[in-house]
């Protein structure tokens, strides 16, 4: 019988976010340098072998019921579908997110590997907008991969749309409308500081509140309420066009709920997003540990899990990785 893996603050983890790769074919302005960045050597990012067994140690051990495939860009890592086949066996909720791209190509493979739910990123509906803010000119590509997803019977299709002031501000209620005419849900995201170039800053940070009364005075709605640990607040339409999502992760942190630890591509256990240590499972995995060291050194990491980002708090510290790097 799995027992709970539990932090220091008495939460319990249940949900593992595995990076598959660091590499991407995008460069989205807040995520990435418009040059990338230097890609792991391939012999430094674990196999899909590894990657499984870890990911078997926390579901047997310790009950973790939902796996989330992240990257860089987690389609562009080579027969993806395999992994997605060996973690599918685990019996976990699995999910995938992704830029989209490669849906067209991916989606039914996916699905027939056992993949059961996909987000996709998409932060603008005009294309030179689209061009500026991923420095890839697909926005063509990415609705089409959306009309996959839906086609080969991914639901939800979630839309993730990171709002930046002064750049793709003034598109919610279009991205509220496309939501409503397709029938997926849009999740507006607050602009973190996760940017490789550090070019961060408050004032480009558009709150949740202003998200909700922007969308909620054209298109009334109501809150939905029981969040649980997802990191985002719903909201659904009066005239039952369905929900928006709204992830608020600088105006109203929600690491109280947090149930989350990640992997990353090179094999780096972390316990939150904005981690500054990590645990090297992967030195520990290539020096022949066994099943019981490795959750020796998972319980141990868990168990050091901070209370939460210190995103408003002066003494904040970026974490050393971009969200490329850390895998979203
Ligand atoms: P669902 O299971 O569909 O709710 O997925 P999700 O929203 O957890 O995953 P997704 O990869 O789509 O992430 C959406 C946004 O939430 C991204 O900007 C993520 O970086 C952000 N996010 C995911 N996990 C965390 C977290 O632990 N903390 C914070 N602050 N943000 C997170
Ligand atoms: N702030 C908020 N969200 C971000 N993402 C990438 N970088 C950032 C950032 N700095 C989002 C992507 C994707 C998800 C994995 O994380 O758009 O949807
Ligand atoms: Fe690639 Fe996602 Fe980063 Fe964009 S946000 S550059 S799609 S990893």
């Amino acid at each position: 019988m799995p027992v709970d893996l539990v932090d220091s603050f008495g939460r319990v983890v249940r949900d593992l976010r595995i990076a598959v790769t660091d590499r991407c074919n995008f460069r989205c302005t807040y995520c990435m340098p418009e040059e990338g960045l230097d890609w792991l050597p391939r012999d430094e990012v674990l196999s899909f072998e590894e990657i499984e067994r870890i990911a078997r140690i926390l579901v047997d051990r310790y009950g973790i019921n939902g796996i989330r495939l992240t990257g860089g860009e987690p389609t562009v890592r080579a027969h993806v579908t395999t992994l997605v086949a060996k973690l599918a066996a685990l019996g976990v909720d699995l999910a995938m997110t992704t830029n989209g791209t490669t849906l067209r190509m991916l989606a039914q493979p996916l699905r027939d590997a056992g993949l059961r739910r996909v987000n996709v990123s998409l932060d603008t509906l005009h294309t030179e907008r689209f061009s500026e803010m991923t420095r890839r000119d697909e926005l063509t590509k990415v609705l089409d991969g959306i009309d996959a997803a839906i086609d080969a019977g991914f639901d939800p299709v979630k839309i993730n749309a990171v709002i930046e002031r002064g750049v793709n501000d003034g598109e919610l209620l279009d991205l509220a409308v496309f939501g409503r005419q397709r029938g997926v849900e849009i999740r507006f995201i607050e602009f973190m500081p996760l940017d490789a170039q550090g070019e961060w800053g408050r004032q480009k940070v558009v709150s949740q509140d202003e998200i909700v009364d922007t969308i909620g005075s054209v298109f009334p709605l109501e809150r939905v309420t029981a969040r649980g640990a997802a990191p985002a607040d719903r909201w659904r339409y009066l005239d039952g066009k369905g929900l928006i999502g709204v992830i608020p992760t600088v105006t109203k942190a929600f690491c109280g709920d947090c149930d989350r630890v990640r992997l990353t591509a090179d094999g780096q256990f972390r316990t939150c997003l904005f981690a500054i240590d990590e645990t090297d499972l992967r030195a520990a995995l290539r020096r022949g540990d066994t099943d019981d060291e490795m959750a020796g050194l998972i319980e141990r990491a868990v168990g050091a899990k901070w209370a939460g980002h210190q995103i408003n708090q002066v003494n904040f510290l970026r974490p050393r990785r971009s969200m490329s790097q850390i895998g979203g």
